[in-house]
């Protein structure tokens, strides 16, 4: 393990010194887009608007042929397209493949100066980032890079899940970690050919009426990736860094996409990918704290005063841990207001 006086040190010389503290900025949908597509590419300073992650992906979802296209496609448009406060990421091809490096490469050398994150899939343990931090050291210091680039890992194999917390602390790069439902089904031989969401047939059911054995069962259908999430959740924060979910690939299922994100949201995400501009908006209501639930915490905090005893509002008792949920709450919206006006409004911030 490296000592704790070293893991700030930059890894190659001349590369900048790592941070810290993982800027947590606004985040609630990293919108995909292929970089080889000249439609979307077109589309790109108009989506820019709209997002507050915009990311090229480069992996799974473009095909061979067009992988060289994607990466150069990509270095195109950070250096022509004015992205204002929203962050460019990127999506490299797994470590095992025949772009990866390249992909590392390329990006950092031409554009490293305009990304903010790299997103490196099929991550199984600790050395896959170790390899990816020590690589980027050398590029930043080639590129001449003043900031260093920031990584996060997609969860989508079972050995990743079983290394989760090695994988958060591996390096002071790490920026968060999003759960690959697809890639991480396959790798672990679930049943599902679904990429998120429930299924029908992942249910628990009522026991038999004693009075009525041939009555129907109520059955309810349980979150197949609830066990996953919460342990994301667990390992990003004990670390200091950012879970989100992943993918929703029924684009036409806004209400299932919509309850798969707020599951997510609730139980600690900060975002998740949006796939179609359709879950922008999705997740752009999911992610964003109600206003209610604001409103609620401002009056919890300015009742508890300096935040410990308990008081009574509205027949609720708040207490030192109400008050700290209240300020996750609030802490969240005033930073999501210091983006979004129409927020900034309802909020009453
Ligand atoms: C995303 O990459 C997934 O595999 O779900
Ligand atoms: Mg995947």
């Amino acid at each position: 393990m490296r000592s704790p006086k070293h893991f700030f040190q930059p890894l190659a010389v001349g590369a900048p010194t790592p941070l810290r503290e993982v800027p947590f900025k606004p985040s609630r949908m990293i919108h995909f887009f292929d970089p080889s597509n000249e439609k979307m590419a077109a589309k790109v300073p108009d989506i820019a608007k709209k997002t507050d992650v915009l990311l090229g992906n480069l992996e799974d979802a473009i095909a061979a042929d067009n992988k060289l296209a994607a990466r150069h496609g990509l270095i195109r448009i950070a250096r022509s397209v004015d992205f204002g406060d929203t962050q460019l990421w990127t999506r490299i091809n797994s470590l095992d493949s025949p772009w990866a490096l390249d992909d590392l490469t390329e990006l950092v050398t031409n554009i490293g100066d305009k990304l903010e994150v790299i997103m490196v899939p099929k991550v199984e343990g600790a050395w896959d980032i170790h390899y990816v931090d020590r690589l980027l050291a050398q590029l930043e210091a080639r590129a001449g890079l003043k900031k260093p680039l920031l990584v996060h890992a997609i969860l989508e194999t079972a050995a990743g899940v079983a290394n989760v917390e090695e994988i958060c602390a591996a390096s002071p790069r790490m920026q968060g970690l999003s759960l690959g439902p697809a890639d991480l089904a396959a790798s672990r031989r679930m049943k599902t050919t679904r990429v998120g969401g429930g299924h029908p047939g992942y249910v628990v059911r009522a026991d038999p009426d004693p009075a009525n054995p041939e009555a129907v069962r109520p059955a309810v259908q349980q979150d197949l990736w609830h066990y996953t999430v919460a342990r994301m959740v667990d390992a990003c924060v004990a670390n200091g860094i950012l879970p989100y979910y992943g993918p929703f690939a029924d684009i036409r299922d806004t209400v299932a996409c919509e309850d798969q994100f707020r599951n997510a949201f609730l139980l600690g995400c900060v975002g998740a990918w949006s796939l179609h501009p359709v879950q922008l908006d999705i997740a752009r209501k999911v992610f964003s704290p109600p206003v209610d639930e604001v409103l609620w915490s401002k009056k919890v905090i300015e009742a508890m005063g300096d935040g410990t005893g308990a008081v009574m509002i509205d027949g609720k008792m708040q207490d030192d841990a109400t008050f700290k949920q209240c300020q996750v709450m609030v802490h969240l919206a005033e930073m999501l207001a210091a983006k979004d006006p129409e927020l900034k409004v309802s909020y009453q911030l």
